[in-house]
């Protein structure tokens, strides 16, 4: 089966059918939800909080990207994968995003990226959709912003704010952006938005009405231990049961009951007893 392709997504809206995307940052995860049959993939870069510590998304490279999205390719056939382009890889000038988004796509090999703003963003949007690199658009909290917004805030509440996040689709939307996630946008306005656009909506707390979802991994099978937003829901509790299986292995190993006959490997006694004799000898 081929992959999912920004044409195909775009239909998706056409049609009313949801559109559900995941996080994904290695190997062993995308080979999962790509069976699961999960459509997009996202390499986030809430990979700097979820899989390297950070307390931001800011410190986020391009390498690190490259490096989790390429085990994401290999490790999926049929979802669309995209790409976060991180901090500082598209604030500088268009020409500069389009340098960072080619080295993503040649060294990654991902069918999209994605990457943060509305207005202020849509000339970098328009370079890339023109050079042939779907791009998904991101507004409302955009995390790379977090120190202006002074936390993790839902943004658009006021009709200013509200107004200024309409315009950002727009102007997504005209610069070719095939879909836009909209992230902590109160949900009558991510209706509102969802409304007036062509290009489908993928919410992450922006309530029931967007086109599709998107969450990070960890939150909902339970494996982020710092803290759990309020816009999520966990489906498994992932951590509880390492932390079980940690422990079970370990009493397992301390009792000598693992390893065990099935899970060791044999030789010729003959071979055995020659050693041990020389060996009892010396
Ligand atoms: O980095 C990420 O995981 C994201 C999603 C929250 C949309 O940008």
């Amino acid at each position: 089966m081929p992959r999912i392709t920004a044409d195909q997504v775009r239909q998706m809206k056409v049609h009313g059918e949801r559109i559900t995307m995941l996080t994904a940052y290695d190997y062993a995860s995308a080979r999962i939800l790509d069976a699961a049959g999960v459509p997009l993939l996202l390499v986030g870069d809430s990979l700097g909080m979820v899989m390297l510590g950070h307390d931001s998304t800011l410190p986020v490279t391009l390498a690190d990207i490259i490096h989790h999205a390429r085990s994401v390719v290999r490790g999926s056939e049929h979802a669309m994968i995209i790409a976060d382009m991180p901090f500082g890889t598209f604030q500088v000038s268009p020409e500069e995003t389009m340098r960072q988004a080619v080295q993503l796509m040649k060294e990654a090999g991902p069918q999209a990226v994605k990457l943060e703003g509305g207005v202020r963003s849509a000339a970098s949007v328009r370079l890339l959709t023109e050079a042939g690199i779907p791009v998904m658009g991101h507004v409302g909290m955009t995390p790379q912003s977090v120190n202006v917004f002074g936390g993790f805030k839902v943004q658009g509440k006021t009709e200013q704010a509200a107004r200024s996040l309409l315009a950002d689709v727009a102007a997504l939307e005209q610069a070719g952006a095939f879909a836009v996630v909209l992230e902590l946008v109160p949900a009558e306005l991510a209706k509102l938005v969802t409304e007036q656009a062509s290009i489908p909506t993928i919410g992450i707390g922006a309530g029931p009405d967007c086109d599709g979802e998107v969450q990070v991994l960890h939150d909902i099978l339970g494996m982020f231990p710092d803290f759990t937003p309020r816009h999520t829901r966990r489906y498994a509790e992932l951590g509880q049961l390492m932390s079980e299986a940690a422990a079970a292995y370990m009493s397992d190993v301390r009792s000598r009951t693992f390893p065990g006959k099935e899970q060791s490997a044999s030789m010729d006694p003959a071979v055995i007893k020659t050693l041990r004799e020389e060996f009892k000898k010396s």
